[in-house]
This record gives C-alpha cells, sequence and structure tokens, in this order.
C-alpha cells in the first residue's frame, strides 16, 4: 500500500511511519518543521527513516503545498501533523488556525477529489475539556473544549462531518496524552525525565493530583494503523492507554526508576489546563480489535531511558 503521513518528523508521526514501514508499506512522509521545538529534535526522530528505501521525505507547508500529485498517489493519508500544545494556544492562534484548520480542510478536500481509500487524522481528548462524568464516551460525552487548541480540533471534528457526508472515508483520533521515546519537549513527562538528568527544575502547576489517561507511542500508532485498514471504522475513536494516573504518581514512578529526586518548583494550574482526562475505549477495543499493551511504568522506563542517551550524546 501506498500511504502519506502529514507531520512525519513529529512524535507520534515519526513512530507511525517507522511502523507502516515494517508493515511492508512504502511511506511519503510531509512536514513543515515548524518551529514550535527545534529542527534538530525533528531531525533526531527521522534518523531511521532516512536509511529506509521505502521513505520519501517532502518538506512543505500543508496550508499552501500543491497536494493533489501527493494524495493521487496514496491509498491511505494518515493526517496528523497540527499546531499542538493547550498553553500556546491562547496566543499565535492565527498559527492553530492555519495548521490544524485550514491544513486539515485542504487535506480533506485533496483527498476526496483525488478518490483516496480513506484519511486517518488525530483529533485530541481536549474536546472533552471537564467532563462531568468520566469515563469518557465518543457521541455521549458532550464536548466543551477548555483551549483555543480544543476548539480546533473540535472544529476539525466538524469539518470531517462535512466531508464524511461527500462521501470522504475518515477516521478521527482522539488521542489521550501520548507519551514515550521522541516526546514532544513541551510535554510535561519528557520535562520531568529532562530534569532527572540535569535539564531544568519542573514546573509542576497546581497539587498533583490533576490525572491523565496516558497512552503509549506504540500503542497509540497501532490504534492509527487499525483505522487505516479496518473495512469500516467507525468516524471516531477514543486512544486512550487505559492507566489513569496522577502527575504526583507518575513523579513518584520516575524518582523510583531512577532512584534519585526530581527538582520541582509549584505554580498555579495554568488555564486551559483540565483536572483528569479518561478514556471509555470499549469502541476501539470491540470495532477495530485494539487494546493498549505498555503500562505507564514500563512506558516511562523507556522514556527515561531514551532521554538518558539523548543527553549523553546530545544533537544540534
Ligand atoms: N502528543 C499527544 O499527546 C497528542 C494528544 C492529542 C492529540 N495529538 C495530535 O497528534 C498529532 C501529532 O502530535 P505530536 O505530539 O506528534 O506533535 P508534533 O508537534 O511532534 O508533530 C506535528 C508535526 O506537524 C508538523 N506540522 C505542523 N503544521 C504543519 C503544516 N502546516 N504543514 C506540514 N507540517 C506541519 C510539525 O512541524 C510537526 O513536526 C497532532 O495532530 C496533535 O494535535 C497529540
Amino acid at each position: 500500500m501506498h500511504v502519506l503521513v502529514t507531520g512525519c518528523a513529529g512524535f507520534i508521526g515519526s513512530h507511525l511511519c517507522e511502523r507502516l514501514i515494517a508493515d511492508g508499506h512504502r511511506v511519503v512522509g510531509i512536514d513543515a518543521f515548524r518551529d514550535y521545538y527545534p529542527r534538530p529534535d525533528k531531525e533526531l526522530n527521522l534518523t531511521q527513516l532516512a536509511l529506509e528505501d521505502k521513505f520519501d521525505m517532502v518538506e512543505a507547508d500543508l496550508v499552501d503545498v500543491d497536494l493533489a500529485p501527493l494524495v493521487r498517489d496514496a491509498d491511505v493519508v494518515y493526517h496528523l501533523a497540527a499546531q499542538a500544545g493547550v498553553r500556546k494556544s491562547f496566543g499565535a492562534f492565527d498559527e492553530y488556525t492555519a495548521d490544524n484548520l485550514v491544513a486539515t480542510q485542504r487535506v480533506f478536500a485533496a483527498a476526496l477529489e483525488h478518490g483516496c481509500r480513506r484519511v486517518v487524522w488525530a483529533s485530541s481528548s481536549s474536546v472533552y475539556g471537564d467532563a462531568e462524568q468520566y469515563p469518557t464516551i465518543e457521541d455521549v460525552t458532550p464536548t466543551m473544549p477548555r483551549s483555543p487548541y480544543g476548539v480546533t480540533k473540535r472544529a476539525c471534528e466538524d469539518l470531517a462531518g462535512i466531508y464524511r457526508g461527500l462521501g470522504l472515508s475518515e477516521v478521527g483520533l482522539r488521542y489521550f496524552t501520548v507519551y514515550g521515546p521522541r516526546q514532544r519537549p513541551d510535554m510535561a513527562m519528557r520535562k520531568l525525565c529532562e530534569a532527572l538528568y540535569g535539564g531544568d527544575v519542573f514546573p509542576l502547576y497546581g497539587d498533583g493530583g490533576q490525572s491523565r489517561d496516558f497512552t503509549y507511542v506504540a500503542d497509540a500508532v497501532d490504534a492509527t494503523v487499525r483505522c487505516g485498514e479496518t473495512e469500516r471504522p467507525l468516524p471516531l475513536y477514543n486512544v486512550g492507554g487505559g492507566e489513569e494516573a496522577t502527575m504526583s504518581h507518575v513523579i513518584a514512578t520516575l524518582e523510583d526508576l531512577a532512584g534519585r529526586e526530581i527538582p520541582l518548583e509549584r505554580h498555579d494550574v495554568q488555564r486551559g489546563d483540565v483536572r483528569r482526562t479518561c478514556a471509555d475505549t470499549t469502541r476501539a477495543r470491540e470495532t477495530l480489535g485494539w487494546s493498549p499493551t505498555t503500562g505507564v511504568r514500563e512506558g516511562l522506563k523507556q522514556e527515561l531511558a531514551w532521554v538518558s542517551a539523548l543527553r549523553t550524546s546530545p544533537v544540534g
């Protein structure tokens, strides 16, 4: 199969490309190398892919690139490119509307026009905001984003509905806090690991009791691939790792794994941060045959080992 992966130089996108190549597919990846985090980090994400005959990289911006030649050759488009990050979205909203809304509309329109078999794309657990009941269930729990970022993802879900109505086969994935090797440097687990290896003191926002349904990256990738391959997937899936953990628990686990304390600095809760996320994944289990296999302690061990290696042989 020929596939197109947008956001291929990013955290989840680079893992997805590696998995698709291991499965025997030919992959074209596209990325604009946005400066949300440093380009050398993204180039490092591509190290393995650069050695693969079945991988081609296109550096371009989805907001203005001619998508026709890219989409025409693709059986499936995995659209992961976006401007991520809850906090930054309270400023620079034009970047969020361009990279999330404009880019996604262009991908949907091109895929429809060129008869692409399926578009699988990244939504987010952020669409739920602070829910009244947990676990949150697709099509049951109301969506109430608490950040401009969440609003763009929620709007992408509406756009997807329009293109589905026009005949596009598309699947949106509400990823719940994905972590593991190559995690973005703005994310909490990555910052905690860095703090253990001489990086900045970790800024703990709130009392540490906020919890997340953490999802190991290989599990998130597995759900994503299944959405490209299943004959009749549903339009939306929660992708949650199944082991909800508080920030305090994550800190204690990392300290236990590393055998030393993490230097912390306490701050007030940040706007946009929700108290809790917890996914009902019945739908993905029943219709994709998916279930997460890596628990939080094992996943943290992998991320910690990766950060440790990075810090002993830094890039750039
Ligand atoms: N990491 C998580 O926990 C998480 C949770 C929920 C949803 N998501 C979504 O999953 C997807 C991947 O997230 P990630 O953590 O790997 O982010 P990432 O920032 O590491 O990767 C996104 C990539 O998209 C690229 N990009 C952005 N705008 C582009 C454009 N206009 N044209 C081409 N490339 C562009 C960036 O340069 C970047 O390399 C995103 O859509 C994100 O919103 C991630």
